[in-house]
């Protein structure tokens, strides 16, 4: 169905290191209540990002239902890495601090007054989204601007926004998300920045069945031009406006990749793909960018003895 997601969202993998580990060191039980075991980050680092594994395997949680926004922003900013000069759109992190205490946690993709006024209305304390607020450039605080920020200054509301490392993140990424929810591996980032990943499959895989299966994954496909292979061993997610234009074209050839997934389709994507070989599914702009967004709620329910919600506002992008 259009913009609904299942209840029983199928993440693409064990949620995170963390909870496979649990899973693996003390069983299920383990797993299924993280919240009892103390879990830390280590400097692991994978494509740039920190990722999150165990430290202290057995102590018992220390907080109770409620964590501070500055030890909220600590694990995050640890945990979803470094966005150096990558994201020339808008702040990685905590945009608007609002109360200190975080009870409820609610969860978006874009950052809108719509969106607020639900996080509000569930007495969340915080809001983490994909798409935060766009700074317009030279800080003029103009009229759309003005209107959520002083929504989230009365409600004392924090903002927290991932942007790029949404996008790029290796663990919970969008991309990786869509490439491990198909039953791919990533293998390396993909493009200028790093915003997209490569995956490949160990077994090709017939592209109908990745059709249905990315229909399922990201509730639909609003274009598909099967140009590429019927069986696809190698593809690339790059999610929300991540299609290509003829410049990347020659790359995606070069590479061999079978099958190029994304949100929204360009008007010339279908004859391009076509001209290259190369298939091209786009699952919708909102679609293709929950998945990091679910991700990282759970990683934060599993660290943080926090309610998480997402709160689904599709639209037709
Ligand atoms: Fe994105
Ligand atoms: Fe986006």
């Amino acid at each position: 169905m259009p913009g609904s997601f299942p209840a029983a969202y199928p993440l693409a993998q064990p949620l995170s290191p963390a909870t496979s580990r649990l899973r693996a060191e003390f069983g299920d039980s383990a797993a299924s209540h993280p919240s009892q075991y103390r879990i830390e980050c280590v400097s692991e680092v994978t494509a740039g990002h920190n990722v999150m594994g165990i430290r202290e395997t057995s102590a018992k949680h220390e907080e109770g239902g409620m964590v501070t926004v500055d030890d909220l922003m600590a694990f995050l900013n640890d945990f979803m890495g470094d966005v150096g000069d990558n994201d020339p759109h808008m702040a990685n992190g905590l945009q608007v601090r609002g109360r200190q205490e975080v009870e409820t946690l609610a969860t978006g993709v874009s950052a809108s007054l719509r969106l607020f006024e639900e996080a509000v209305a569930r007495n969340a304390d915080a809001l983490l989204v994909h798409h935060g607020m766009n700074l317009p450039p030279g800080m003029l605080l103009d009229t759309i601007f003005t209107q959520r920020l002083r929504f989230l200054l009365e409600h004392d509301l924090s903002l927290i926004a991932y942007h790029y490392l949404l996008d790029s993140h290796p663990e919970i990424g969008h991309n990786v998300q869509i490439i491990k929810g198909l039953g791919a591996q990533p293998t390396e980032p993909y493009g200028e920045g790093g915003w997209g990943w490569y995956g490949e499959f160990e077994t090709p895989v017939a592209l109908d069945q990745l059709l249905a299966e990315c229909e399922q994954l990201l509730g639909q496909v609003r274009a598909s031009y099967p140009f590429g292979p019927l069986q696809v061993h190698r593809l690339v997610a790059l999610s929300g406006k991540g299609a290509p234009g003829h410049a990347e074209m020659e790359g995606l050839i070069r590479d061999k990749v079978d099958l190029y997934i994304t949100g929204e389709p360009h008007e010339w994507n279908r004859e391009l793909f076509r001209e290259a070989g190369i298939s091209f599914f786009a699952g919708g702009h909102y679609n293709t960018e929950k998945l990091g967004v679910l991700a990282l709620g759970e990683v934060i329910r599993d660290r943080f003895d926090v309610e998480v919600e997402f709160l689904d506002l599709p639209n037709e992008t």
